[in-house]
């Protein structure tokens, strides 16, 4: 179990010398981290959490995933941002992006959107359905959930009346009162309490992700155990053994030379959502004052046939990282059939299995692209399971620290979001005063 960075597709855009220039500061940005910690409200609890969790917390989150699975058809998770994305990332990359069609209870994610007709689909989808929800949100005031969460909240107490309603609320919240967590203890709903020191987008590996992705039968204690070999490996300051100081040095060393887009790309299109995660992480973490790179997701060969071109021929400004899965073969993958006749041209790939040519289609898009004069970092995962889950996760929550503390940011704050809120609450109450 490992992240190995492969710079393969680097070495014409880094010399090695420059990467040695970078570790005194990728160094510094490990002592920040550790100062960080020190300090009383400090906002670095996800760095050690991994070697806190113990079966006192874990247990807790099985009893109510196993209760929820009992009671439910339908799962709906609510919230947005870091209040989602991990647990729906782990959900699609471990189990499948067609987990509703073939597992239960289904699990539908709401309230990351005020769109009305996103709503009205998932509530009709509940229709004559039973339901479990679990309302995610640190704070316990975002708009889009806490909205999400009334309409719910209605339609259980409804459906069930309130004592049965309340049986199968689940509320995940800060430990700092707040209105969800106040109506929480008035109601008498099962509470998890997400640590004051762990921000929104570092909380995956809290009740925030751990119960959904229980729910969806994911091992969670493999997730921690992957964490915590991570977080065990991770903890030298010597950049040729520590891949996540490597990765932020060849990162801000691209910045410098202008590459301000990272594509996070991969050829397995279960990534999708993990990828939102990873934008999620790096665009609020470093994205501040004027500095960052821009995170994007790719799913190839999918996005091949969309931002190819672009990546090919005007690429100046972007690097690739791709997540590789060394082995992705399954027994019961499709191997191409001979034909009798060849119509499609394609009997050359008779007997070929699809995993080596969607391996093909990699190290293709990784040669023409660097041709192309666009950087590829490679980082190499030994397989898709939870352990390596756990282990991705804290990997690059560590890189995403070190290399915003060399941007010269704080990678915990993100003042710039409340901007359009303040906007939307001004025009949402100015309306009511009409
Ligand atoms: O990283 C963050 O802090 C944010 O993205 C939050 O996760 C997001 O805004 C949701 O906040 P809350 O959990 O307070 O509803």
């Amino acid at each position: 179990m490992a992240v190995k960075l492969k710079a393969d597709g680097i070495i014409d855009f880094v010399q090695e010398s420059e990467i040695e220039l970078m570790e005194p500061q990728a160094k510094l940005a490990i002592q920040l981290l550790k100062e960080a910690e020190q300090k009383d409200d400090n906002m670095v609890g996800w760095h050690t959490l991994p070697k806190k969790l113990n079966s006192n917390n874990i247990d807790e989150i099985l009893e109510s995933a196993e209760c929820i699975r009992k009671l439910a058809d339908v799962f709906i998770v609510i919230g947005v941002g870091g209040s989602y994305l991990g647990a729906r990332a782990a959900i699609e990359l471990l189990k499948s992006q067609f987990y509703n069609y073939e597992h239960t209870p289904q699990i539908y994610f709401v309230g990351n959107n005020m769109s009305p007709s996103y709503l009205n689909h998932i509530l009709s989808i509940c229709k004559n359905k039973e339901i479990c929800v679990n309302v995610i949100s640190k704070s316990g005031g975002t708009l889009e959930p806490t909205l999400a969460f009334r309409a719910f909240k209605n339609l259980l107490e409804a459906k069930y009346g309130k004592a049965e309603a309340k049986k199968r609320i689940f509320v995940t919240t800060g430990i700092k009162k707040n209105n969800l967590l106040n109506l929480a203890e008035k109601e008498g709903y099962k509470i998890f309490k997400i640590p004051a020191n762990i921000g929104g987008r570092f909380s995956v590996l809290t009740p925030v992700g751990l119960l959904p992705m229980a729910v969806a039968g994911i091992d969670i204690w493999q997730i921690i155990f992957g964490a915590k070999k991570a977080f065990e490996d991770l903890q030298s300051d010597d950049i040729a053994e520590n891949h996540s100081m490597l990765y932020a040095a060849y990162r801000n060393c691209l910045y410098k030379k202008g590459r301000r887009i990272e594509l996070f790309a991969s050829f397995e299109p279960d990534f999708e959502f993990f990828f939102k995660w990873c934008q999620q992480l790096f665009a609020e973490s470093e994205g501040k004052s004027g500095n960052g790179i821009f995170p994007v997701p790719a799913i190839y060969s999918t996005d091949l046939h969309s931002i190819g071109q672009f990546v090919q021929e005007s690429g100046q400004a972007l690097f690739e990282t791709f997540i590789d899965i060394e082995n992705t073969e399954d027994e019961n993958e499709y191997v191409v059939k001979k034909e009798l006749v060849d119509y499609d041209n394609l009997n050359f790939l008779a007997d070929e299995k699809m995993s080596c040519i969607n391996k093909m289609a990699l190290l293709g898009t990784i040669s023409a692209h660097t041709k192309g004069r666009v950087p590829c970092i490679m980082l190499n995962i030994p397989r898709k399971s939870e352990q390596e889950y756990g282990y991705l996760v804290y990997f690059l929550e560590k890189s995403c620290a070190i290399s915003s503390y060399m941007l010269g940011v704080n990678p915990f704050n993100q003042p710039g979001v409340e901007e359009y809120k303040t906007r939307m609450f001004e025009l949402l109450r100015g309306k009511q005063e009409e």
